[in-house]
């Protein structure tokens, strides 16, 4: 197959690019005073501007004859019709069948999915009320109090993130997370917890992983060794696309809640894996987050491409990976609760896009994923916006605002809001060497002190963002916030040609992680990691 580089909408986008690589954006709104609403868009509630993005709207017609040329519609049909996009796994990725209404119809193979999933739904949220109003006690007849969550990746970032956002509103037992094979976490947890009234909740889509297996292994024998054997169904339950290992673990079939090959780990959130979400805030709420969802997907498979939130923001993020040559996306949410979003979207953009090969295999020679990172405001101001403002490699930047705060100090959160559009505002204009002359000679500066202090002050601005309005944190708008990102994420593996629901590129890790623990056939490694395991391993840990 010929490279997407040699195709006509990326050589137009390219010539494009050289012309609005010397483009000031701010002129831009001098040249059309409607710039900042026309480059906007609105959907489930949620607003994005655009209009700081380095584009015109040539690039705006280019990047949307690159949409045509790869098929974007068709892909978006694809992908809602149940095809097997996962082409690697031969699966559907069906994420947005988990949100549907129950009238709705995904068909994965032929069958309409939905009904095994609102059948999962109302599993678990009779299981939740029985533990929110304490019908549902531990092993001595208390009710549970504490709900630990033990998975990684997918099946902690998500459930670990909403519970964080939206921890004002928890009023069920509290959601705890434990994910790491390091055993400081579990331990520090557990010194908190009283047995008798915690329940664990086993979340693993293959019920195979290494970390999650052996928290629950310390996690089984802390609960047993104060509560017996006998105690273990009243405070564990799994979640897993393999009910059949969870049974072997010891969790009753009752306690067992399925998800589905056709549900990626990092697409999961809507899944049985939101268990604790559901658990902790209800089952009324976790509707009102899928609602959210359910919308953006509505928007995306509906909207045409100028007014489609998803596909603009997934289109943007090429631009500004391929043809403008941002190193790197930043997620800046200004919302302390919003602190674990760039965790969750880290998995979601990188372990989708972080791939060298298209579809078909074939060595891509185009960037794929952004290094996606980033932290809320304004904390982040004070740490590496130095580098965004003032750094040699431009950023692309997505600020992320809820508008009214969820606490009474109105004060700060407009201080909040300032700070916001004060970044987004800098990035884009920037301070030139003339004005920063003016204010320093304002303030006494002459001679060589001057012209010494200048270059040090002056900021290049022209730098790219997008701004995300809300109304506030809550469930719908939360929701709508995810299933946006997910969707921009599938945009631009469109783009690239990539699969993005397969995560091959973990397993080499994982595989050597074994070899090197089983004593019984040891490995041939490396001469740097042999010697590091003789230095280490000397150690005793039993
Ligand atoms: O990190 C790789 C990965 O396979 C992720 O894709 C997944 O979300 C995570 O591990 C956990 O997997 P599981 O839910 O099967 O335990």
């Amino acid at each position: 197959m010929p490279s997407i580089t040699d195709s006509r909408a990326w050589t137009d986008l390219q010539a494009h690019a050289a012309v609005m690589r010397e483009v000031r954006t701010l002129n831009l709104f001098d040249a059309d005073a409607t710039r900042a609403t026309r480059l906007s868009c609105d959907a489930a509630g949620l607003y994005l501007d655009y209009s700081k993005q380095r584009v015109d709207d040539t690039a705006l017609q280019l990047l949307f004859a690159l949409a045509r040329q790869q098929d974007l519609q068709g892909w978006i049909e694809r992908l809602f019709a149940g095809a097997h996009v996962n082409v690697t796994e031969d699966r559907a990725a069906l994420h947005m069948a988990l949100r549907a209404d129950a009238r709705d119809v995904f068909n994965d193979r032929g069958v309409n999915v939905v009904p095994q999933v609102h059948a999962v739904l109302e599993r678990m949220a009779v299981f939740a009320d029985s533990l929110r109003y304490g019908q549902w006690r531990g092993a001595t007849g208390k009710p549970i109090g504490d709900i630990v969550n033990i998975g990684i990746g997918g099946s902690d970032f998500g459930p670990r993130m909403v519970c964080g956002a939206l921890a004002p509103m928890i009023d069920g037992p509290r959601p705890h997370f434990v994910s790491n094979i390091d055993g400081s976490e579990l331990h520090a947890l557990l010194q908190r917890l009283n047995p008798e009234t915690t329940l664990f909740v086993v979340a693993s889509k293959t019920f195979t992983t290494q970390e999650t297996l052996s928290n629950a292994m310390h996690a089984r024998a802390w609960l047993v060794s104060s509560l017996g054997e006998e105690a273990v169904p009243r405070h564990f339950a799994a979640v897993s696309s393999h009910v059949e290992r969870a049974g072997k673990f010891g969790i009753p079939a009752y306690n067992v809640f399925e998800f589905w090959d056709w549900v990626g780990g990092r697409y999961s959130l809507w899944s049985a894996v939101g268990l604790p979400i559901m658990v902790s805030l209800g089952p009324i709420r976790f509707a009102e987050l899928m609602h959210g969802a359910r919308v953006m997907d509505q928007h995306f498979r509906t909207a045409s491409p100028e007014q489609n939130m998803p596909v603009l923001m997934g289109l943007l993020s090429v631009w500004n990976r391929n043809f403008l040559g941002c190193e790197s996306q930043v997620l800046a949410p200004y919302s302390q609760r919003l602190a674990l979003l760039t965790g969750w979207a880290q998995q979601l953009e990188m372990e989708s896009n972080g791939k060298g090969v298209t579809r078909a295999g074939e060595s891509l020679d185009v960037a794929t994923t952004p290094v996606l990172w980033g932290s809320v405001g304004t904390n982040a101001q004070h740490a590496y916006f130095q580098m965004l403002h003032q750094g040699t490699a431009m950023h692309a930047v997505d600020f992320i605002l809820p508008v009214v705060g969820d606490h009474p100090y109105h004060d700060m959160h407009r201080k909040l809001m300032a700070n916001c559009f004060a970044q987004s505002s800098a990035l884009l204009r920037g301070k030139t060497a003339d004005e920063v002359r003016a204010e320093l000679i304002e303030k006494g500066l002459s001679g060589d002190a001057l012209e010494a202090a200048i270059p040090h002050r002056v900021f290049p601005g022209n730098r790219p963002s997008n701004t995300l309005l809300f109304p506030r944190i809550d469930p719908f708008h939360l929701g709508a916030l995810l299933a946006l990102y997910e969707h921009r994420t599938f945009v631009e593996s469109v783009m690239w040609q990539i699969n993005p629901f397969d995560q091959w590129g973990v397993e080499l890790g994982k595989q050597l992680a074994h070899q090197i623990l089983d004593p019984d056939h040891p490995v041939p490694v490396d001469p740097s990691t042999a010697e590091l395991m003789r230095r280490s391993f000397m150690h005793r840990n039993d």
